[in-house]
């Protein structure tokens, strides 16, 4: 008996099934009232004492191996219904593809350079390896400027000729180098600083420049550009202040606050007590400069300004971290889903 039961088994292993027909045939075949095993317990009545438990444990094996399966044909046979043919319910929602966002530096980006498109600025861009004169020399950089130093600046090792660019000015250069005046663009761009990485400050961060090249520019229409910027940005309520500043490539020079506002604790904080907020550098293009890239400046004048995206994130959306906007954790980002 027992060897008739392993056969048996063996069989069930082997078996396939193809149909829900199939499968009912086999339930019927083993677990049916006149089926095979219980035609196998009757058998087992009258095998003698001393072989019952051996022959018992081959007869509950059968059981297992039969309900088995029959179990996972079930599951393999509604899967395929579902899949294919008739059984498909086309009505049935879905369940549901979790839609990516748009990453919150992009989105300011993007906003950024809308606002300057929509008085004529053109968007250009440059390589994030650049050569001396594009960074710092074309620049007006003095020959022991600091910013030359490696602690800040990423050098190319087999060249110290080229570096990754520290800042979007250097697209300044390769514009005026090659388009006559009037130029009117916005460069966006990623920027590399030896920096150690901190909650406020990054080796990597993104940057948007302005330049504005023609006859008869002025500061005034710098601030007033800016002002138009800063209201459509933060709202029609804002309000600009320019403070007086240095850059070698700009005179005069200046940046450029906006008022965030002293009423919580928070405002306190991060507005160091003043309630406004440094949001970019600017100034009048210096003549050296214009000259430098081949412009005639007792023909024209320009302005430039360079502003950096992620600390415009931070005050849009109130982040107080920096490191966030690297670190890709799903659970930053799914924040900004709806900033489309
Ligand atoms: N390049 C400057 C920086 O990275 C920002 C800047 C200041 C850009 C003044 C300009 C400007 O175009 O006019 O800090």
């Amino acid at each position: 008996m027992i060897d008739k039961i392993a056969g048996l088994i063996a069989n069930i292993e082997k078996k396939s099934i193809n149909s829900a027909e199939e499968l009912e045939a086999l339930r019927i075949e083993f677990l049916g009232r006149q089926g095979i095993l219980k035609d196998l317990r009757e058998e087992f009545k009258t095998v003698p004492g001393p072989e019952k438990r051996e022959v018992g444990m081959a007869l509950n094996e059968l059981k297992a191996s039969i309900e088995n399966k029959l179990a996972t044909a079930k599951e393999v046979l509604e899967e395929n219904e579902e899949t294919q043919g008739e059984g498909m319910d086309l009505t049935r929602p879905h369940g549901g593809v979790p839609l990516g966002s748009r990453h919150p530096i992009s989105v300011v980006r993007r906003d950024i350079l809308d606002i300057f498109n929509r008085i004529g600025f053109t968007v250009a861009e440059g390589p994030e390896i650049e050569d001396d004169w594009h960074v710092f020399s074309g620049l007006n950089f003095p020959p022991e400027h600091p910013a030359r130093d490696m602690q800040d600046t990423f050098f190319v090792e087999k060249n110290p000729d080229l570096m990754l660019r520290t800042h979007t000015s250097s697209v300044q250069v390769r514009a005026m180098e090659t388009q006559e005046p009037p130029l009117r663009i916005v460069m966006p761009g990623r920027v590399f600083r030896n920096e150690a990485i901190s909650a406020r400050a990054h080796c990597i961060f993104h940057q948007i420049e302005g330049l504005y090249i023609d006859k008869g520019v002025s500061f005034a229409d710098l601030k007033q550009t800016l002002l138009y910027f800063a209201k459509e940005f933060f709202g029609e309520d804002a309000k600009i202040r320019l403070r007086p500043s240095y850059f070698p490539f700009t005179e005069p020079s200046a940046e450029v606050d906006v008022y965030w506002g002293l009423k919580t604790e928070v405002d306190y904080r991060i507005t160091k007590g003043t309630g406004w907020l440094e949001i970019l550098g600017c100034g009048m293009v210096d003549p050296n400069v214009l000259k430098a890239s081949g412009i005639d400046p007792e023909i024209y004048s320009g302005y430039a300004f360079g502003m950096g995206i992620e600390r415009i994130a931070m005050l849009r959306h109130q982040i107080g971290d920096l490191r966030h906007f690297f670190e890709n954790d799903a659970r930053f980002l799914k924040q900004f889903s709806s900033a489309f």
